[in-house]
């Protein structure tokens, strides 16, 4: 038996046709001696009539005491029908159902806490079905464009001893009776790695211990992190408006069928092209006090400042040369203005930050000062450093937040809606 998918009905490939179909019971009308099958499959979902005088009674009877979310098989004819959702209509020949669903918890007006308690059951909704078909091309698209530049991808390990990002905090992990975190980041362990590939990158998760319950923390969330070797700053930020442009080209190209169902305008998403627009940090802090923000050289870019640098523009913009005390020590020093490092934050449009990146400090002696300079102890990153003592190569690299960017570029409510299970301060089940 060749079950075809919804889509290929939907796209007018078997009109007049017979075809079989699997999926689950999206939407179900009763009628007298007929009902109304919306069927579901991962494509799409697509109106199926199942009448008492064409199937058996058996058939009828099953269809008649079934519910919502059953799992069914069927065949029948495709007949375009302007009155059906996607304009065609299954008239049904032989129906059969695989699995009788227990009554649905999940129904037409139900709280947010309610539908993310039920999260294992929602993610069947169009809405979440779509968003993560996006997600997986989002994943693809970042692997095409890194591999084909050159990028292997690798790992690193979960596990770690030391800090990643100065501010963030870590999750401890009791580890044989020794301390220690849940990595904020897989840099660390990347940079080692660019001295056997030169060009490498990874796709995993980072934690994050902050309380921060806001529409754009996950305390896990996936990181998409590239290191490159013989790579200054400029050649990094080029790096990441080319990721992101081939990402967003990619999702409006590739998931046209599901923005459309989502809503969302691919022309938003077309528009994000290099070059993207930039400021030196400077700037931005001028720009925000311009326009009333209560903010000095000095500060954090928090989220007011985010979203009054950011309002009404179409591309991405990258924000430059931060003050070294309210970013990380592995940052490399900007000689033009030595009160800062050389490295960057880049910010959607109307939206929040989605990557942090820099050129690395390449020198032994000028990172074990930074960690001094902080109060930490060099002696725990000698690994490290150690990498800055054979061979030391320019290099640079950044971190894509993967969930974020994928919720700027479905306009959507809260950070959580862009992953299939999300973890955040309030929320480990399911
Ligand atoms: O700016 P961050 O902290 O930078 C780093 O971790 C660097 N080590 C990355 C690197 O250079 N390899 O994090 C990078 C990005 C942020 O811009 C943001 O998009 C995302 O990770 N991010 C979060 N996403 C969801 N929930 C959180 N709690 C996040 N914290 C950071
Ligand atoms: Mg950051």
């Amino acid at each position: 038996m060749r079950y075809i998918h919804v889509l290929d009905i939907l796209e007018g490939k078997y009109e007049g046709k017979a075809v079989h179909l699997r999926g689950w019971v999206h939407r179900l009308r009763k009628q007298k001696n007929m009902i109304f099958v919306l069927l579901r499959d991962p494509s799409g979902v697509v109106q199926n009539v199942v009448k008492k005088a064409v199937v058996s009674e058996q058939e009828y009877a099953d269809a008649d005491k079934m519910l919502i979310e059953s799992l069914v098989t069927l065949e029948g004819v495709v007949k375009a029908d302007p009155r059906a959702v996607g304009g065609y209509e299954v008239q049904v020949s032989k129906f059969g159902v695989l699995h009788f669903a227990e009554e649905f918890p999940i129904t037409e007006s139900q709280s947010v806490e309610f539908l993310n308690d039920n999260r294992h059951l929602w993610m069947r909704s169009r809405t979440i079905t779509n968003t993560l078909k996006i997600r997986d091309e989002v994943f693809r698209a970042s692997r095409e464009y890194l591999r084909k530049n050159g990028f292997y991808e690798t790992t690193s390990p979960m596990f770690v001893a030391t800090m990643g990002e100065e501010g963030a905090d870590m999750f401890t992990v009791d580890y044989f009776g020794q301390k220690m975190f849940l990595t904020q980041t897989s840099q660390m362990h990347l940079e080692p790695q660019l001295y056997a590939m030169e060009r490498v990158f990874t796709l995993a998760p980072s934690f994050r211990a902050e309380k921060s319950r806001t529409r754009k923390h996950l305390t896990e969330y996936w990181h998409l992190e590239a290191e490159e070797a013989w790579c200054d700053h400029e050649c990094n930020m080029k790096r990441q408006e080319e990721l992101i442009s081939h990402i967003c080209q990619s999702v409006a190209k590739n998931r046209l069928n599901e923005l459309k169902e989502l809503g969302v305008d691919p022309g938003r998403l077309m528009a994000i092209k290099p070059p993207f627009d930039r400021m030196t940090y400077d700037e931005a802090i001028k720009f925000c006090q311009e326009r009333g923000l209560d903010i000095k050289w000095g500060d954090d870019i928090r989220t007011e400042a985010e979203e009054i640098l950011t309002k009404d523009r179409k591309n991405f913009l990258f924000v430059q040369y931060y003050p070294k005390e309210i970013k990380s020590f592995y940052m490399k020093n900007n000689e033009a203005d030595p009160r800062t490092y050389k490295n960057d934050d880049l910010l959607a449009p109307s939206g929040p930050e989605i990557i942090g990146g820099s050129q690395r400090e390449d020198n032994a002696e000028t990172l074990i000062q930074n960690l001094v300079r902080i109060g930490d102890n060099p002696e725990k990153y000698k690994w490290y450093i150690d990498i800055r003592r054979y061979g030391s190569v320019e290099h640079s690299g950044f971190g894509v937040g993967i969930d974020r960017l994928i919720a700027w570029m479905l306009n959507l409510e809260h950070i959580r809606d862009a992953v299939p299970f999300p973890r955040t301060v309030s929320r480990i089940y399911p």
